[in-house]
């Protein structure tokens, strides 16, 4: 379903880089003229090319119209550094408390569900330490691409400073935090945010777009009662969960109260909540 290609004219760097990534993400390489630049009459043997280029990383979909042209993480343009630079509104940030919501200390925030990483960024962005965990393996390529470009840019490298990557499932690891009370650098957890995958529908296109390829990729995630459970027993002060407005709360578990904005909610479960009983002092 999934190769790893470079755009035209197929430069040597490029190449060696596509190469390399198929080997890290054990993917075939389908070099261009068997691929994208002969899609319409192509074999389509692929429905997705992870295409290398000079300026980074793209996913494109080679079999469905509606979703034509390429998903790629740019944290120095466009959406995402305007959401960057309205931090202070943005609800999410509100959410996770500290420094964005009160002017209070900076926090260590574990995204346990990165993604493509615009909630992690925005965290960052608003001055929070965030260790991101991503386990499918092609998002993640796609979320280290962006941070990687992110890090050599004027605007935005010393956001990146404040973000850790590992791909891998955040379960076990929130499982490992819990028993030293910390994360690998002996720091301690003080809030978990989770945005599992959902079928519902959001409105924006560009949003529609990188869901249904996430989804496509990553698929719906199987076990939401680990996550929050995990979340809960390893975070000191709350744990977030971004839910579509409507939705009901994660697994059947009342929050300590929600954020609600026009198309998703954010359920707050505090620390005096949490299963450990830590004092919460958020
Ligand atoms: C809806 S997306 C998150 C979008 C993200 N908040 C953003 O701003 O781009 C959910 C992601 O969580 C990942 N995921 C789900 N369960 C996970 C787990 N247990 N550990 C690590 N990643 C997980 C999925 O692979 C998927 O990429």
């Amino acid at each position: 379903m999934l190769a790893v290609s470079c755009t035209e004219p197929v430069e040597p760097a490029v190449l060696a880089k596509a190469e390399k990534l198929a080997v890290q993400l054990n993917l075939p390489v389908e070099l261009p003229e068997n691929s994208y630049s002969s899609r319409a009459g192509s074999s389509k043997r692929y429905r997705l090319l992870l295409r290398v280029s000079s300026n980074g990383l793209e996913l494109i979909k080679l079999d469905d119209p509606k979703l034509s042209g390429a998903v790629r993480v740019d944290f120095t343009a466009g959406h995402a550094a305007y959401r960057r630079k309205q931090q202070k509104k943005e609800l999410l940030v509100r959410a996770v408390g500290g420094k964005g919501g009160n002017g209070g200390a900076s926090l260590n925030v574990i995204d346990a569900t990165g993604g493509l990483g615009r909630d992690s960024f925005l965290l960052a962005a608003a001055g929070h330490r965030v260790h991101i965990f991503e386990r499918q393996p092609v998002v993640a390529a796609l979320l280290a691409d962006g941070l990687a470009r992110a890090a050599a840019h004027p605007e935005t490298a010393e956001i990146c400073q404040r973000i850790r990557l590992t791909v891998g499932d955040a379960v076990p690891a929130l499982e490992a935090m819990q028993e030293t009370g910390a994360g690998e650098e002996g720091e301690g957890v003080d809030v978990v945010y989770l945005d599992p995958m959902f079928p519902e529908r959001r409105k924006s296109a560009l949003v529609k777009k990188e869901l249904q390829l996430l989804q496509l990729l990553a698929h719906l995630d199987s076990s939401p009662e680990k996550l929050l459970e995990s979340a809960l027993e390893a975070a000191t002060r709350r744990v977030v969960v971004k839910r579509p407005l409507k939705a009901p709360f994660l697994t059947d578990r009342s929050p300590s109260h929600s954020l609600t904005g026009k198309t998703v909610r954010f359920d707050v479960y505090l620390g005096c909540l949490l299963s450990r009983n830590r004092e919460y002092s958020g």
